[in-house]
């Protein structure tokens, strides 16, 4: 594919989809309009990341800050949702795509819980790529229940306090399953990562586009995985290290 070497593709892509309201006013549309265009953002960039070969896409949809927006906003965002998972399903399963969340998922209505455990109930089969969605997510409040369920577990007597490990830490995290990101994305020109998988991240390539994420195209992330693949990762140590190895 255009450019794109597959021999160094990043295992998991996570993109902070940022900008749907300043697409919608700059287009003089009501927010909601924005993040309806949004949606169709997400389809892209799933069916872009799959023809890849990137084996995880992590997207943050919805924030636990997002709950103080106006509740029709709230309201909308989640109805999209719902509309999305109905209407991919089916193109999720024949692609083999296996849905996910992550976030504190109680927190979402009765009828969003349903939806999106039928999905991942029927895309469970799905092989070639895992499609996390964040919801009602947030990395510090994701630590802290992690810290929780590792006291839990010493208290239990299944853990020691002595073999706590960074690995044990990541074992009790929200993404216990998978990799840690290898390319971070943010769409509208904003440097931040906005409480997005804050320890996850520790040597993820972040990449900041001024494009609004409604506007963001398959050709936005060839760039962005073209930018990546030009980075040198040293986790650490020196170039020359690197070359030895
Ligand atoms: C940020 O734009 C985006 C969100 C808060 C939600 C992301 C939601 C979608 C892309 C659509 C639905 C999602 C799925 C998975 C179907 P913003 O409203 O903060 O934009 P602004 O900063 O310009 O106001």
């Amino acid at each position: 594919m255009e450019g794109i070497d597959q021999t160094n593709l990043p295992r998991h892509v996570a993109i902070i989809m940022d900008g749907n309201g300043r697409w919608a006013s700059k287009n003089a549309l009501r927010r909601v309009v924005g993040h309806k265009r949004g949606a169709q953002a997400v389809r892209s960039a799933v069916r872009t990341c799959r023809e890849l070969g990137i084996q995880y896409l992590t997207l943050f949809a919805f924030s636990v800050e997002n709950w103080n927006r106006p509740a029709d906003e709230v309201e909308a965002l989640m109805a999209l949702l719902e509309d999305y998972l109905s209407a991919e399903v089916e193109d999720l399963k024949e692609k083999g795509i296996r849905l996910a969340t992550i976030g504190d998922i109680d927190a979402l209505s009765c009828g969003v819980r349903h939806r999106l455990a039928e999905t991942m109930r029927e895309t469970e089969q799905g092989r070639s790529m895992v499609l996390t969605l964040a919801l009602s997510y947030g990395s510090r409040d994701e630590i802290v229940e992690t810290v929780r369920s590792i006291i839990d577990a010493v208290t239990a007597g299944t853990l020691c306090s002595e073999d706590i490990t960074k690995e044990t830490f990541s074992n009790h995290l929200y993404t216990k399953n998978m990799p840690d990101p290898d390319l971070l994305i943010r769409t509208s020109g904003e440097y931040r990562l906005s409480n997005f998988l804050l320890w996850q991240s520790a040597y993820a390539e972040l990449y900041f586009t001024p494009v609004l994420w409604p506007d963001f195209t398959r050709e936005n992330l060839l760039d962005a995985i073209r930018d990546y693949q030009c980075r040198e990762r040293r986790f650490g140590l020196t170039s020359d290290q690197l070359t030895e190895k």
